[in-house]
């Protein structure tokens, strides 16, 4: 009998792809997900790159309850994984009840069908973002969470409470939450990425839409940080890496193999990379320039961010496997067939 695992937010970016490790490590998937910033073809293209077409249902987690009915039918899942959230920073400012009743609503509605089901793993898709600006570098596990600066960001952070709360409650749940840093790149058949709607927040998809012809020009935010060129610092992790270490929380749940029922770990290669050393990067890999121009700094940017994934090494026994140029060449692939240029 294969496990299952039930997916919320499978058809989007990091969802998808963990969806397909998961399949390619004999899993049974149950997507949940509303379409709200994603599309059924990716359900297509999952198969065409698994030979298994995942069971899908649509559903708005905020939902009561149709999610605790859902649950209920999948109550044999070994586990949830929970990428179902908004995550624009920018629309988060401007709209932030959306943001708390869409990720809060629904993951409030996601524990309490869990836990009545008797389903006692949870993976949350957390985010660097929770620790604020970072008093030294590079971020453990350790290092004090702050109010982060945007309404998603600090949606992460209460999440992240609400499951420490829950946890102490109820003895039988589980929960590995990850902290990803900058989550970028696709997977190698260039049949699934990003798909960011309307103008991307994110530096990786910018610059691909850009070079692609789809934007004018990228406006780089700053460069008077104090960084070796002036460019903030982030720890770019390509999203296949990513995806793997969500089958490997989800083996380490199964198998009892917890030192603590809620357990932490950053996901990010530990390397800081400038945004200039992206464009030079992106410019060698696709042996072209890019239109680009320094403007000022964006509100709430942090001048460098990179994780220590000693625990996660440690514990999971996971470690990243790709390069800055192979993250940023499957981006480049996904763009131009996403544009249908080669
Ligand atoms: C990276 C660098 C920008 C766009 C955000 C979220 C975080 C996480 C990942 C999401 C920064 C610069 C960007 C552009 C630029 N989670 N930049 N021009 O801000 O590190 O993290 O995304 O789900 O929670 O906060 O990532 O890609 O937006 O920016 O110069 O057009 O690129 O200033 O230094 P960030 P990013």
């Amino acid at each position: 009998m294969k496990n299952k695992i039930i997916v919320t937010g499978g058809c989007g970016y990091i969802g998808s792809h963990t969806v397909i490790e998961l399949i390619e490590n004999n899993y049974t998937v149950i997507i949940l997900d509303d379409l709200s910033n994603s599309t059924e073809e990716t359900l297509h293209r999952i198969e065409k790159i698994t030979n298994v077409k995942p069971s899908f249902i649509n559903i708005d987690l905020k939902d009561e309850l149709k999610t605790k009915k859902v649950f209920k039918e999948h109550k044999d899942a070994k586990a949830v994984i929970n990428f179902a959230a908004h995550k624009a920073v920018g629309e988060s400012v401007q709209k932030p009840l959306m943001y708390y009743k869409n990720n809060l609503y629904s993951l409030i509605n996601t524990l309490t069908a869990l836990t009545e089901n008797t389903i006692n793993g949870f993976i949350f898709s957390s985010s660097a973002t929770v620790y604020g600006t970072p008093k030294s570098l590079p971020i453990t596990e350790q290092s004090k969470t702050q109010r982060p600066f945007s309404p998603y960001g600090n949606t992460k952070k209460i999440a992240e409470e609400i499951i420490d709360d829950l946890i102490k409650s109820e003895t039988n749940l589980s929960a590995i939450s990850l902290r990803y840093f900058n989550p970028i790149g696709a997977h190698e058949s260039g049949l699934i990425g990003e798909l960011p709607s309307g103008i991307p927040n994110n530096l990786m998809p910018y610059i691909t839409q850009t070079a692609v012809g789809i934007r004018e020009k990228l406006m780089v935010y700053g460069n008077d940080y104090p960084t070796k060129d002036g460019t903030p610092i982030r720890d770019y992790i390509h999203v296949v890496d990513l995806a793997k270490a969500h089958v490997l929380a989800v083996e380490r749940i199964i198998k009892n193999q917890q030192e603590k029922p809620f357990e932490i770990f950053n996901l990010g290669t530990g390397n800081g990379f400038s945004v200039l050393d992206i464009i030079n990067s992106f410019e060698e890999v696709t042996n072209s320039k890019l239109n680009y121009e320094i403007t000022d700094r964006r509100a709430g940017d942090v001048p460098k961010l990179f994780a220590s994934i000693d625990l996660v090494k440690n514990k999971l026994g996971w470690k990243p496997s790709k390069s800055l140029n192979e993250m940023i060449k499957s981006s480049w692939d996904w763009e131009r067939k996403l544009n249908d240029k080669s």
